[in-house]
């Protein structure tokens, strides 16, 4: 045992794989705890304290940034650097752009906390950050695709499995993405200003920020899925011509369907109605891909009475399919007429977020901790367990109230009386939001203690104690089993 640990550690590179791992879960915990402090400040906005780094305005991209990029990137630097190795049996390619990577990411996360709370910011949503940390993100971007595509270069394996694929395309596009959308004149150390205006500003931001979530969100941790559910139910990918199929239709169908973002603008009609059309095609390639996933347990389907990792991957499948069909919808004129400015969108966005993108990352965690440290398996499976249980109501609860909450919102706003007059103020609907936004809160303090017990039993893992079952009593659970003592004799 000892002896293949030491020979997995020579051939791989998993330090910075470990250096990631544990930076998701410091990140997750930040990111969401930021989430919780928001979602008070809706009920008691008096929780700012007057103080203006800790306003609503401020601290909402602060909340965005750091699930998105300092969690969901760290996930994904991990997955990826891990992902690479395994499946083209090389060692990462690059020298010290590896180590660039890990720090240099670390930077920008860094920068982006130091910021956006003294409301440095372009106002670009998902892209907030000033023109210094967009050239650094740039660097670590290509320093990234380097160390990724050089390590497919070398690779002993012939083939190229199909999630180095998903990967490969959310490092291409996110490249091009951020550099588009980030061109900008700069004024001083910290302020520039857009090269684009007016509804074409509009357009590029959105064809960003939708192919944001296409890949960096989606993509990107379709490629986490197609590694480490195969290999948790240890099973092979149901169809693998699907998982090809699936790439191919999803990067080509994510790039048109930006203007969903920006119905009933000034945007021309036309380009409305394609993104509009293309939102609904793209329900077909992100349910053959959940389809796919979740066929994967095809015969393996009783491990799920006693695998709580296999939990997390499936039901966040499911939160991805419930996500992209609700998406779809809310990409038709008419409903999107009733769910813009809504808490539906919220609902949505964390449907996807926590349900789908949080939970297939926790799923990867419990599988790739113990791997990476050399134990047998994580501290406490009771405890993830309790994890898997608290996150899935927490969402639930979040996501059932962010509905009802923007439904009920879009039906007051547009109510009328016979005269035309609104039958409901502004502050009406604010006041009737208002035991949504505690249902939702409760929902986010849920989620968050899962991440902490998260972070407790990841600790317990890496410095390698092991749990006690609490359901036994502690002598007899040093004592050989029955059928160890009739094999001894
Ligand atoms: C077929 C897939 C999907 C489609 C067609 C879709 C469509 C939409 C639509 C129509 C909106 C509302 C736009 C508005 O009224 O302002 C929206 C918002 C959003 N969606 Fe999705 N969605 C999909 C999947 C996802 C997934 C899987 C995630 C997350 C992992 C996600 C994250 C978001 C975010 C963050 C926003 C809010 C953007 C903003 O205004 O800041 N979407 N989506
Ligand atoms: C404990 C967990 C979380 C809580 C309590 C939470 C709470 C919130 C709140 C209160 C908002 C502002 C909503 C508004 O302005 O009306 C928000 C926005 C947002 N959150 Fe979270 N969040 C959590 C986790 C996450 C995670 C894990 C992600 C992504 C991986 C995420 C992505 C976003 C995004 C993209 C928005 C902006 C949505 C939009 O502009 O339409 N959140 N969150």
């Amino acid at each position: 045992m000892a002896r293949s640990n030491a020979k997995t550690v020579e051939t791989f590179n998993y330090g910075v794989v470990r250096q990631f791992a544990v930076m998701t879960v410091v990140w997750g915990i930040v990111g969401m705890l930021v989430g919780v402090i928001l979602a008070a400040q809706l009920l008691w906005p008096e929780l700012n304290f007057d103080i203006p780094w800790l306003t609503y305005g401020r601290i909402r991209p602060l909340h965005t940034n750091a699930v998105i990029f300092a969690f969901g990137g760290s996930a994904l630097f991990a997955a990826s650097y891990y992902v690479v190795q395994r499946t083209c049996q090389a060692r990462l390619f690059g020298g010290f752009l590896i180590p660039f990577t890990f720090w240099g990411w670390q930077l920008v996360i860094v920068g982006a906390a130091i910021t956006l709370p003294l409301g440095i910011t372009t106002s670009k949503e998902y892209a907030e950050l000033e023109w210094p940390i967009d050239i650094l993100i740039t660097l670590v971007w290509v320093a990234y695709a380097i160390v990724f595509f050089g390590t497919i270069v070398k690779r002993k394996s012939k083939h190229i499995y199909v999630a180095n694929w998903f990967f490969g395309s959310y490092i291409l596009t996110i490249a091009i993405l951020h550099i588009v959308n980030n061109i900008e004149m700069p004024a001083t150390m910290w302020k520039s200003y857009s090269a684009y205006a007016g509804v074409q500003d509009a357009m590029v931001q959105w064809w960003y920020g939708h192919n944001a979530v296409g890949f960096f969100l989606t993509t990107s941790f379709l490629g986490m899925m197609y590694y480490f559910i195969p290999k948790q139910a240890e099973r092979p990918i149901y169809s693998y011509r699907l998982s090809i199929v699936h790439f191919w239709a999803l990067a080509f169908t994510y790039m048109w369907a930006g203007p969903h973002h920006l119905l009933y603008t000034s945007l021309p009609d036309w380009t409305q109605s394609l993104g509009m059309v293309f939102s609904l095609i793209l329900l077909a390639p992100s349910w053959g891909g959940m389809i796919n996933g979740i066929m994967t347990l095809s015969g393996a389907w009783y491990k799920l009475r006693t695998d709580p990792i296999l939990k997390f991957m499936v039901v966040s499948l499911s939160f991805y399919g419930m996500s992209t069909f609700e998406g779809s919808m809310m990409s038709i004129r008419t409903v999107n007429a009733l769910s813009h400015y809504t808490d539906w969108t919220i609902g949505h966005v964390h449907s996807g977020a926590l349900g789908w993108v949080a939970m297939i990352t926790f799923g990867m965690l419990y599988y790739l901790i113990p791997r990476l440290w050399g134990r047998d398996k994580m501290y406490s499976t009771q405890l993830i367990e309790v994890h898997f249980w608290i996150a899935t109501i927490g969402v639930v609860l979040y996501i059932a109230s962010m509905w009802i909450a923007g439904v009920m919102q879009g039906l007051m706003w547009r109510a009328t009386e016979p005269d035309g007059s609104l039958t409901y103020s502004f502050v009406e609907s604010v006041k009737t939001t208002v035991p949504f936004y505690a249902i939702r809160l409760l929902g986010g303090v849920l989620y968050l203690v899962g991440m902490v017990v998260m972070a407790y039993n990841v600790f317990k893992t890496v410095v390698g104690e092991q749990a006690v079952n609490p359901f036994i009593p502690h002598d007899l659970a040093q004592q050989p089993t029955p059928a160890v003592v009739v094999a001894k004799a």
